[in-house]
């Protein structure tokens, strides 16, 4: 993911209304990155998992390469993520988590808490999420054993 192109790539962003807010500082703070947002576009109540297939099917389809997912905890729509075999979505609280998660696990969504992590927390985040490469090496031989249950 990290790569020359990396200001210039499309990233999908996608939330519930517990994630609006989030949502709409993200794209104000990192303004070089080129967003598609796939909503929510207001804090009036919906559906996180709506939210999580949406962005699910822009990456399978080629509309963007990574994404960003935010919902009030990340839990919800980690989980809806994640039911899509192409996604391996890592939901973190901190540049650590983000971090590893590219390094190690070759995410490539990541989820954030609207209600539970901070707008600067949350661009550091987002910042090491896309600037990251994945190590390859042992770490691909774990993930080819992720599979489907
Ligand atoms: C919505 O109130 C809230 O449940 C949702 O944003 C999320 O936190 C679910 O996991």
């Amino acid at each position: 993911m990290a790569d020359k192109d990396e200001t210039t790539r499309l990233v999908a962003i996608a939330c519930d209304h517990g994630g609006f807010a989030l949502k709409e500082a993200l794209k104000s703070a990192l303004s070089g990155v080129t967003w598609l947002d796939l909503g929510t576009d207001s804090a009036a109540s919906v559906d996180y998992p709506d939210f999580a297939h949406k962005l699910a099917d822009a990456i399978k389809d080629g509309k963007a390469g990574c994404g960003i997912l935010i919902c009030g905890s990340g839990i919800g729509i980690s989980i809806a993520a994640n039911r899509h075999a192409h996604i391996r979505c890592a939901l973190v609280h901190d540049v650590t988590g983000a971090r590893l998660c590219r390094q190690h696990n070759d995410a490539n969504v990541l989820a954030l808490g609207g209600r539970t992590t901070g707008d600067v927390v949350a661009k550091e985040c987002v910042e090491a999420f896309l600037s990251t490469a994945f190590e390859g090496g042992r770490h691909q031989k774990r993930i080819d054993k992720l599979g489907s249950c």
